[in-house]
């Protein structure tokens, strides 16, 4: 049995009013999208997970799956059944699960649920009581609804994906807000399965606040440390920083010998305990012979963002009798923040000398030495 998890994103998110829609919004770190994507690719018994995004949104979503493997992107429409139904003509599986990339986060027991329910039934969807009265109303009050015999239904929905198919394909009413509704209307019989308060949809700012604070609260403060040194050799510039600065003698190494990104690195790989820059990039490796070290910190960013962490901040000192850091001081920072996708408010970079004394004191070369402090998910123990 095969099992596609199809994620409709082609919404634009506009009960929570920002800028960009909600689903490719960074919640603490990571977007909703790939927090969604994340949480069903993990799952054992899902094969292949794609996505349903909106016309003209393919540059927001690619920068929040970043190299997540969802196959083609399917574009969706103008309701979300016809996202869904979108979605549905472009995938082929036995089982489609359809989820809301509105729900960044899917626990695993919940897909165990809705797979093992699919066995007796045509379709089968996680729901959760109702903990409110519940009631009409239409200006005033009207009357209760006995909330006993209601519930609340959440995604991921699970069917056969050619039953789905075939149930919208036929479906002429109005927009349905979700797939169950389709399939009862075909006449397949859909179980209810135990839901989960993880699942609940982001709809408003409020949901938004909420879903922070609920996941902030799972990491934890990190702090790693790095330090690198280059001699002095040939002519200037040299670069620091990510800036080309003049100066009459260059550095030496087998990058563009950039001191201030080595240390940084290093000092995030260090917060995330994921090595050291020499392990990720072999300095004998022919392919980083005169590189860019901003691909270095990129890369450690991205894997500090791929445990889902957040670099909160980063800071540096410069160890050099010349030339001077502080012209160049705001350009590094803006540099270095905009490599490492944080506020520039997050990045300092400090300059000392050694009185002349040592091999900086000398004159025969530049030292950094960095700190980060990053928040990642609590390790398990
Ligand atoms: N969705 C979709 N295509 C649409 C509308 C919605 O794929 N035409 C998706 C959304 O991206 C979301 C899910 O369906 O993942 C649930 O929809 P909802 O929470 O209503 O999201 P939006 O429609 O984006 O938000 P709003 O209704 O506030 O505009
Ligand atoms: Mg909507």
């Amino acid at each position: 049995m095969t099992v596609t998890a199809l994620i409709v994103a082609a919404g634009s998110g506009s009960r929570m009013g920002r800028d960009i829609p909600k689903q490719y919004r960074l919640l603490v770190g990571k977007a909703v999208l790939a927090h969604a994507v994340d949480a069903l690719a993990s799952h054992p018994a899902i094969d292949a997970v794609r996505v349903v995004i909106g016309e003209g949104q393919e540059a927001l979503a690619r920068q929040a799956l970043g190299s997540r493997d969802v196959g083609e992107l399917v574009i969706g429409g103008a309701t979300r059944a016809d996202s869904v139904r979108a979605g549905l003509e472009a995938i082929g599986s036995d089982v489609v699960l359809v989820h809301d990339a509105a729900r960044p986060f899917c626990p695993a027991d919940v897909v165990d649920r809705l797979l093992g329910a699919l066995d007796g039934a045509g379709g089968a969807v996680p729901v959760l009581p109702v903990a409110d009265t519940l009631a009409r109303a239409d200006g005033l009050l009207g009357e209760p609804i006995d909330r006993s015999q209601a519930v609340r239904v959440q995604t991921p929905q699970a069917f056969r994906l050619r039953e789905l198919r075939e149930a919208c394909r036929r479906w002429t009413g109005e927009a349905p807000t979700d797939e169950a509704t389709v399939a009862r209307a075909s006449g397949l019989g859909v179980a209810v399965v135990e839901g989960d308060a993880a699942l609940e949809k982001l709809t408003s700012a409020a949901d938004w606040a909420r879903a922070e604070t609920m996941l902030a609260s799972r990491l934890v403060s990190r702090t790693g440390m790095g330090f690198d040194v280059h001699a002095f050799a040939g002519e200037g510039p040299l670069m620091m920083g990510g800036v080309q600065i003049p100066h009459s003698k260059g550095l030496a190494g087998h990058s563009d010998a950039d001191v201030v990104l080595h240390s940084i690195t290093d000092a995030l790989l260090g917060a995330a305990a994921l090595g050291d820059i020499g392990q990720h990039f072999p300095p004998g490796d022919p392919q980083w012979k005169g590189a860019e070290s901003s691909v270095f910190l990129a890369h450690a960013a991205q894997l500090v963002r791929d445990m889902g962490g957040i670099i909160d901040v980063v800071d540096c000192t410069v160890i050099c009798e010349a030339p001077k850091v502080g012209p160049h001081r705001d350009a590094m920072r803006a540099r270095v923040a905009d490599i490492l996708g944080i506020p520039v408010s997050g990045v300092s970079i400090k300059a000392t000398t050694t009185e002349r004394l040592g091999f900086a004191g000398r004159g025969e070369g530049i030292a950094a030495q960095a700190v980060a402090t990053v928040r990642v998910p609590q390790p398990s123990l």
